[in-house]
């Protein structure tokens, strides 16, 4: 594992930190920030981690030995304790001008925050919006927690999540992690848009918030995943590798050049018609005329495709029910039509809030029945649908 300590009074519990990962056999190779090492020392953070210290992104022998990418890749996870408010800004923008930042930067490994700042920092809009810019990206975090602040006197948020609240943390992902290690997952997302002319295109409501929330929660099981997405405003979970696309017509070949793969979560909100022709100029108003016909044509249905994908068919194939009325009778006809296992159905009639909305209630539809989930947070149904699936998969193999 690798720890990032920067700058901040709370830099001395990480030694705590270290110490019950050790005892739980869990190697400590850290990182100091120059601010952090006005907190701890290189020299105690190498005691007790029993590995060498590396700071300094510009020394010659740890890059000649040991360079930032390796540093960065060399590990299961990264871990930011105590994660200061300056280098959380850093991480959101994507800098990259000293060690830390630029093993950051370079990780392709799952990373958790341990957030530990002043309470008014912590409250900054500028800090949130890192913040959910961050967890966007898929970045886990513990803490922080409400209490008493460095500076005598003050109270509030920003107290750094306690070492053995960090340390549970680690070894639960650790747990997780291995679940799903050496399965290969595709996860479709977000809307596909359908091209009227070159400037018009006709497209659905979809954010793609649950699809990458689900390629994110199978990723941090360990799995090996491609996220197959229409155009959406969230930035890329980190760990995995993503695949941008328009049309349904370039989803399907996407999915099809990601086969094979063990399981599969058709989470996309696939137009189900494009118009029958794109006109290769903008389509001009003309009065006289009135308005042009839109004549449409089916679009392929991806998950269905998938389902009948005959020796290269995935072993679990999930879809979802977007349904206005009769939820569970339409999700139960839908997983017979489609072919696929398991279907999610959810509810999106008006007033239902699911469509770009952060919760979401479901109904799980496998062979067996049905079974209603709370509503929950779309990332919590994702964590769920993530679990599941590595029970079936487990049992299965
Ligand atoms: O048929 P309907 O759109 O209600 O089905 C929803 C499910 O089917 C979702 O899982 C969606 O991702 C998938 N789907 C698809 N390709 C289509 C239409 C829907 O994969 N063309």
């Amino acid at each position: 594992m690798l720890l990032v300590v920067s700058g901040g009074i709370a830099a001395y519990k990480c030694l705590e930190l270290i110490r019950r990962l050790n005892e739980q056999g869990i190697k400590v190779r850290c990182i100091l920030t120059t601010a952090g090492a006005r907190f701890v020392t290189p020299l105690s953070l190498s005691a007790i981690s029993g590995e060498r210290v590396f700071g300094d992104l510009f020394s010659l022998t740890d890059e000649s030995e040991i360079g930032h990418i390796r540093l960065s890749r060399d590990t299961d996870l990264v871990v930011v304790a105590p994660a200061s408010a300056d280098i959380l800004a850093r991480m959101a923008a994507g800098l990259a001008n000293d060690l830390a930042t630029a093993a950051l930067l370079a990780t392709d490994k799952p990373v958790l925050i341990a957030p530990a700042m002043n309470s008014r920092m912590w409250d900054h809009p500028a800090t949130q919006a890192n913040l959910c810019l961050l967890k966007g990206r898929g970045i886990m975090r513990v803490g922080p927690n409400q209490g008493e602040m460095a500076e005598r006197g003050e109270a509030g948020w920003g107290r750094m999540a306690e070492p053995a609240e960090i340390f549970q943390d680690i070894v639960a992902f650790f747990g997780r992690s291995n679940r799903l290690k050496g399965l290969r997952c595709l996860v479709t997302s977000g809307p596909t848009i359908e091209p009227i002319d070159p400037v018009r295109f006709l497209a659905n409501r979809s954010s793609g918030r649950q699809g990458h929330a689900i390629a994110a929660a199978l990723t941090a099981m360990g799995a090996d995943t491609t996220l197959v997405s229409g155009p959406t405003h969230l930035p890329d979970p980190t760990g995995l590798t993503t695949t941008h696309v328009e049309t349904a017509r370039e989803m399907l070949a996407a999915c099809q050049a990601a086969l094979p793969v063990d399981i599969a979560v058709c989470a996309a909100a696939v137009a189900d018609w494009r118009p029958a022709e794109e006109a290769d100029q903008k389509i001009k108003k003309q009065s006289s005329h009135g308005a042009p016909a839109l004549r449409l044509v089916e679009n392929p249905d991806i998950l269905a495709t998938l389902s009948a994908a005959g020796p290269k068919r995935p072993r679990l194939v999930i879809g979802f029910a977007a349904e206005t009325q009769a939820v569970e009778e339409n999700s139960f006809l839908k997983r017979q039509t489609k072919g696929c296992d398991w279907i999610l159905a959810n509810d999106v009639s008006a007033g239902s809030g699911t469509f770009g909305g952060d919760d979401n209630t479901v109904q799980l539809i496998t062979a067996e029945g049905s079974e209603r989930w709370p509503t929950i947070s779309k990332q919590a149904i994702a964590e769920r649908l993530a679990e599941r699936i590595a029970e079936t998969m487990g049992t299965a193999s």
